[in-house]
């Protein structure tokens, strides 16, 4: 595996026009199975895999966590070299934003709501960054874990906004032997906090059977899951939404895919988790 770490450099080594195709797996290092699963399913799917490591520090808000992101280059490095990815690019913050840069993406509808709604940059920082490494890149298939759903949907609506030529490949959340979801947050967690995350997939777990009785609304169901939650006492729940699958709107009715979110603290680690679930007939209105 070669290693780059100039924007130069790869533009360079990937010609515009080529008989190979690319994947790239762009991450923020700190590598879990989560990744390796999109590793493995961008090396069956391309000729070439470019995996990144960049821990974007414009989708940070001031009061979070930049400067203590967990970082591991040696690690993540051996990871994906056992992975066979071919190319792992790493840059700097001072390569991918230069010093007269100005330009932003925004995606302002679904960038606003949900997680948007609590940290007010990140989907700005996302939504450029993302654009700055398929451009540099130039892949055919990106690969973005669907643990974080509202991510994916945004960037789906960008690429499409912003006829970018490529197609984005959304990979099922992995999760560990308890249920709880892979995410390099969990190095936060103390055994307590970890044993409390459990309730998150446990909640979603609830959420299906509600969904599937058909007995509830929408509004119903959020009430429901949140003093479930809330029954655990490390938990601190920012964001408890149900909302359509496809669009991340808010409907009363239960959407026919609805999509529960969850966005929980639990000490340090802010975690996400989410559910798709399906259902063959509308909810009742009011209940
Ligand atoms: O999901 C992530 O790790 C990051 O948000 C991403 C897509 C690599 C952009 O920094």
């Amino acid at each position: 595996m070669e290693v780059i770490s100039r924007v130069a450099e790869l533009r360079d080594r990937i010609p515009a026009r080529r008989s190979t195709s690319v994947g790239f797996v762009p991450t923020m290092g700190y590598l879990h199975r989560g990744h390796l699963r999109l590793m493995e399913i961008a090396k069956a799917q391309n000729d070439v895999v470019v995996a990144s490591i960049f821990v974007n520090p414009t989708q940070f808000g001031a009061n979070e966590d930049f400067s203590t992101y967990p970082r591991d280059m040696e690690r993540d490095r051996s990871l994906l070299e056992s992975a066979g990815v071919d190319w792992l690019f790493a840059p700097d913050s001072a390569d991918m934003y230069r010093e007269k840069s100005q330009t932003y993406v925004d995606v302002p509808g679904i960038g606003a709501v949900l997680e948007g709604g609590i940290r007010p940059v990140y989907f700005r920082g996302v939504a450029t960054v993302v654009t700055k490494l398929l451009n540099i890149v130039q892949p055919d298939r990106a690969y973005f874990g669907e643990k974080d759903y509202q991510q994916v949907i945004l960037v789906r609506r960008m690429v499409e906004d912003l006829f970018l030529p490529v197609e984005i490949v959304g990979v099922p959340t992995v999760r560990d032997e308890d249920g709880v979801a892979l995410s390099s947050r969990n190095v936060y967690l103390s055994a307590e906090e970890r044993a409390a995350a459990r309730r998150l997939p446990q909640a979603l777990q609830l959420a299906r059977k509600l969904i599937h009785s058909r007995e509830m609304n929408s509004k119903a169901l959020e009430m429901a899951l949140r003093t479930y939650i809330a029954e655990e006492p490390l938990a601190h729940i920012d964001v408890v939404a149900v909302r359509d699958a496809d669009t991340l709107e808010e409907t009363i009715e239960l959407p026919r895919r609805a999509l529960v979110l969850l966005f929980v603290r639990f000490g340090r680690a802010q975690l996400l988790d989410h559910a798709v679930v399906e259902s063959e007939r509308q909810s009742p209105a009011t209940r």
